[in-house]
């Protein structure tokens, strides 16, 4: 058996949130309790932005997005904590959903004065998806916000999932006071823009000290509240919340740091260790002495004066060792990795050993794609890295006659790398890169000229969606494919898709072929 105190005390998680929700404030203020950076009490998040989030690649320097994914580590109390950054940008909300697959739980962030918004939304579907245990933490408590019971209904309607407030804030904006710990029986007085560490009061609700720190008035309303909240909302239960069914909620404000150890303080004891991953051939347990692990995302060029790539590796079980030989079953071949690394805020280290639930990340000059699997001989094949149909179609050019090779090249690597998806024709022969938004457009092409010498142009293409059909009455599986057959491609695995160029159109058919099954993620 591995060493089972080094995997308990790991926690893998994501933070996810709607843009401007306050994720990048929340992770510094992390990562200070976690002592990676020492700028104490509230800062100005875009400084700090560059050292806590990953800012290597060019283009995004130039837009100041995040666009890859980068893992930060950090010890607290006896813990191990891996923190996955996800992109903010929703452009490149694919990337966001490979990460979750790579993490043990997360931490949704919401802005108390707009509630659920619609990326919010979309990243939960895929948590229950995979029935991901999660966190609620309401932002933005110093500014007005919406009524917290209102909150919570919002909060269980739009995301369909059962809540429990474990702190409760009195009042919000200008008049907010702090936040009332339901879990610890005590009090957390707001003071804006204070330092990281916050003094607690401890009040017995019902005695006249809570009148004094907070007024008559309001302590009498949370009384209320509180009575209110116990009687409607059952108790906090791990179990129900372990299973992806409960999400716990905390309030407070990321900026000024209030909040945050209340939410940290739970989550490290509540949260899982990591959890069991199913291959496709059998579920993995993270205590299994045989490491084993999957490659979720791929870095290219972080180091603009070394043209390499990193894959990130989330490791499912057992122990990893630098320079031990190790199974790429794609591949079928034996490989080392003399110079693994792991991820600190500001800087990556060499590492010798990592345990089911790290991240490391592997150089890599195109040997992995997403998805690869690395075990100690046996073959295995992790899945659960869901395509989803792209919301936007082009077909891609060759722009320079004289790169042909060099342009085939870069599309091929930036797809093993995830960036986007690929769908070919089969009526004309067309390539078609499907992606979430425009910028990712964007990136493809300054990444094809800056690192393939590639030139590529794009050409409109008017698609609504792109559906995987499947079906076991294989006669009408051909005969829909023959009636469809100009708007019928293959992803990169060969699987058959439909290009669906108006809703109408995918509604007649689905009407017409009741046999064909329409997916719109690749992973059914
Ligand atoms: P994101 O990563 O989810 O996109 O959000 P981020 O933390 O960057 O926060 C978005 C904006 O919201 C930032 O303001 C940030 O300062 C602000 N913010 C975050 N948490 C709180 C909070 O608890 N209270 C208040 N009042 N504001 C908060 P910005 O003006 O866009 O950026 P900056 O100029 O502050 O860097």
């Amino acid at each position: 058996m591995a060493n089972n105190n080094e995997i308990e005390r790991r926690r893998t998680f994501a933070i996810i949130a709607h843009p401007d929700a306050g994720k990048t404030s929340l992770t510094e203020k992390l990562l200070l309790f976690g002592g990676q950076i020492q700028v104490a009490g509230a800062v100005k998040s875009n400084k700090i932005k560059k050292t806590a989030t990953s800012d290597w690649m060019d283009i995004e320097k130039q837009r100041g997005i995040s666009v890859t994914t980068s893992v930060m580590e950090f010890d607290y109390k006896e813990y191990k904590i891996n923190i996955l950054d996800t992109p903010g940008h929703q452009d490149f909300a694919e990337d966001t959903y490979r990460t979750l697959t790579a993490v043990d739980s997360v931490i949704i962030v919401v802005d108390g004065a707009k509630g659920v918004e619609t990326q919010t939304r979309k990243l939960m579907e895929v948590c229950r998806m995979r029935n991901t245990p999660v966190i609620i933490f309401i932002n933005k408590m110093d500014r007005e916000a919406k009524d917290p019971f209102d909150l919570l209904d919002e909060l269980e309607e739009e995301l369909a999932i059962h809540v429990r407030p474990l702190t409760w804030p009195i009042e919000s904006g200008v008049r907010f006071k702090g936040v009332y710990n339901i879990y610890e029986n005590n009090l957390n007085l707001f003071q804006p823009s204070k330092q990281v560490v916050t003094e607690k009061v401890e009040v017995d609700i019902n005695t006249e000290e809570l009148d004094k720190q907070i007024g008559v008035q309001l302590a009498d309303k949370l009384r209320g509240e509180l009575e209110l909240i116990d009687g409607v909302y059952p108790e906090f239960d791990k179990k129900e919340y372990l299973k992806g069914e409960l999400a716990p909620v905390f309030f407070g404000s990321a900026l000024n740091n209030f909040g945050v150890q209340e939410l940290l303080d739970c989550f490290v004891e509540i949260a899982p260790s990591p959890r069991p991953v199913q291959a496709e051939e059998r579920e993995v347990e993270p205590e299994e002495s045989k490491f084993t692990g999957f490659v979720f995302k791929i870095t290219a060029n972080i180091d603009p004066n070394h043209r390499s790539c990193i894959a990130f590796c989330k490791i499912c079980s057992g122990k990893f060792t630098r320079n031990a030989p190790y199974l790429h079953v794609r591949h079928g071949k034996t490989m080392r990795f003399s110079s693994p690394t792991q991820f600190m805020a500001q800087r990556k280290t060499t590492v010798d050993e990592a345990w089911a639930g790290d991240i490391i990340g592997l150089p890599d000059n195109g040997s992995f794609k997403i998805g690869d699997t690395l075990t100690e001989g046996e073959m295995l094949h992790f899945r659960g890295l869901p395509s989803f149909s792209p919301e936007m179609f082009k077909y891609i050019e060759n722009a320079d006659p004289m790169k042909q090779k060099q342009l085939a090249k870069g599309i091929d690597q930036l797809m093993d790398e995830g960036v986007a998806q690929l769908f070919v024709n089969q009526f004309n022969g067309r390539k078609i890169i499907g992606t979430v938004g425009q910028l990712q457009f964007e990136v493809i092409q300054y990444r094809l000229e800056n690192e393939y010498s590639a030139k590529c142009r794009w050409e409109p293409l008017s698609l609504y969606k792109a559906c995987w059909i499947e079906s076991d009455n294989l006669e009408e599986l051909e005969a829909f494919k023959k009636r469809k057959y100009q708007y019928m491609a293959k992803d990169r695995e060969g699987r058959d898709v439909f290009l669906a160029d108006s809703g109408y159109v995918l509604q007649m058919a689905q009407m017409d072929f009741k046999n064909i099954k329409f997916h719109f993620t690749s992973e059914f």
